[in-house]
């Protein structure tokens, strides 16, 4: 995919509207997790040399196109600020007389952030209408949100139609890493998927057994698989319906010469509780009332060395209940294990989608890995091979 790039653009004086996601976690009325805000301030510092002004368009939460007071963009201002170093106007509509005054009134090089744009009806439904009125608030458009690029939009795709539109550095990143372990990989590529519900992720295990050379299925989606070739799961959660679907993808992997690995031993539990007393089961000896809450350490310990055997690593959900310990126990040592290898620079390690990421903090090394994205929903449709409407706007 080729992109115009912000580092061959005029931009002094420019009036950059810069789509950002700030759909940040918040606790009490404060941003409570701020990697979101990080992503966006190399494309900000970027603009703010070259003597743009920054006007930064973003959604928090889902208002359905109502002005609802919590869900406001403003607590954002000051911790956007400190981290910039720079102060960060704010105008309470992202169109209209209000914004356009505001954005005026900013100096070359400054930085604003208008209100939710999904206090507008129009935002979500793309409305030709909205997206002139925000268009003529701008001279250039940049896309630097990855994470809400499966989303059609006015902030996210019909702006891209309006204005010269540009990939911001963090939208740049993002795509250069995704298609660096899907896209076009070093080979052999191995994914881990995990999660609950084989349900929320058919379309991306269709796919992914296509396009990788092994593919690894844990958490409570692998029970749905292991009840398909006939195991007793007990009390497990386990979507029985779907056993069928189940046996078609280890057909299709199989057609598609991707090595399955479903687990070889499990571990179990009558409670899932903090410190439940697990036990360590082969496969099918589930009691009556035993749930299974993680893989066994012969899973664990066959998926590290396919880890060692594989040049990229796409990892997405965990494999067991992380945040439950002792039952994080196989999620903690493979992710361990893949920090090291990328570390070492032996393996090239992706990860994302909103568990992931807190099964890799949890178990302290998303730092260690080559990438972690920062979107959740986009990730997940980028991995299904759907197209994103987002990135598709942009190409030059
Ligand atoms: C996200 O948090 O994944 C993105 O900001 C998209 O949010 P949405 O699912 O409300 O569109």
């Amino acid at each position: 995919m080729t992109f115009r790039r912000l580092e061959d653009a005029a931009l002094k004086g420019k009036r950059a509207l810069v789509r950002v996601d700030f759909n940040v976690p918040m606790h009490d009325g404060a941003v409570s997790d701020d990697t979101r805000l990080r992503a966006a301030l190399p494309t900000i510092e970027l603009l703010r040399k070259a003597g743009a002004k920054t006007v930064l368009l973003a959604h928090f939460d889902r208002p359905k196109g109502k002005r609802v007071p919590e869900m406001s963009l403003k607590p954002v201002v000051a911790p956007l600020a400190k981290l910039l170093n720079a102060e960060v106007a704010f105008a309470d509509d992202c169109v209209g007389e209000t914004a356009a005054k505001c954005i005026e009134a900013l100096p070359d090089g400054g930085v604003i952030l208008l209100e939710n744009t999904r206090y507008h009806v129009g935002e979500e439904a793309n409305d030709p209408a909205l997206a002139k009125a925000i268009a003529a608030l701008g001279d250039v458009y940049v896309n630097d949100a990855f994470s809400a690029a499966h989303r059609a939009h006015v902030s996210t795709e019909g702006l891209a139609h309006l204005l010269p539109a540009y990939a911001g550095k963090s939208m740049e990143t993002e795509l250069n890493a995704l298609d660096a372990a899907l896209g076009h990989p070093e080979r052999p590529v191995l994914g881990i998927v995990g999660g609950s519900k084989v349900s929320t992720k058919l379309d991306l295990l269709k796919n992914l057994v296509t396009k990788l050379d092994k593919l690894a299925i844990g958490g409570g989606m692998a029970n749905t698989f292991l009840y398909a070739q006939g195991y007793d799961v007990g009390a497990s959660y386990c979507e029985k319906d779907l056993a069928e679907t189940a046996r078609e993808i280890i057909g299709l992997a199989s057609r598609s010469n991707c090595k399955l690995f479903l687990p070889i031993d499990i571990v179990v539990a009558e409670q899932m509780a903090q410190g439940a007393p697990a036990r360590v089961r082969s496969l099918g000896e589930v009691d009556e009332h035993e749930r299974i809450l993680d893989a066994g350490p012969d899973t664990i310990h066959r998926l590290k060395r396919a880890m060692s055997n594989s040049k990229t690593l796409i990892w997405n959900g965990p494999l067991g209940v992380f945040e439950i310990p002792p039952f994080d126990r196989g999620t903690v040592e493979a992710a361990q294990h893949a920090a090291f290898l990328a570390r070492e620079k032996k393996l090239i390690a992706v990860a994302g989608g909103g568990d992931t990421v807190s099964a890799l903090n949890h178990a302290g090394v998303a730092k260690h890995f080559t990438f972690v994205s920062t979107a959740g929903g986009a990730f997940l449709e980028w991995m299904e091979g759907k197209p994103l409407p987002g990135v598709e706007a942009l190409q030059a």
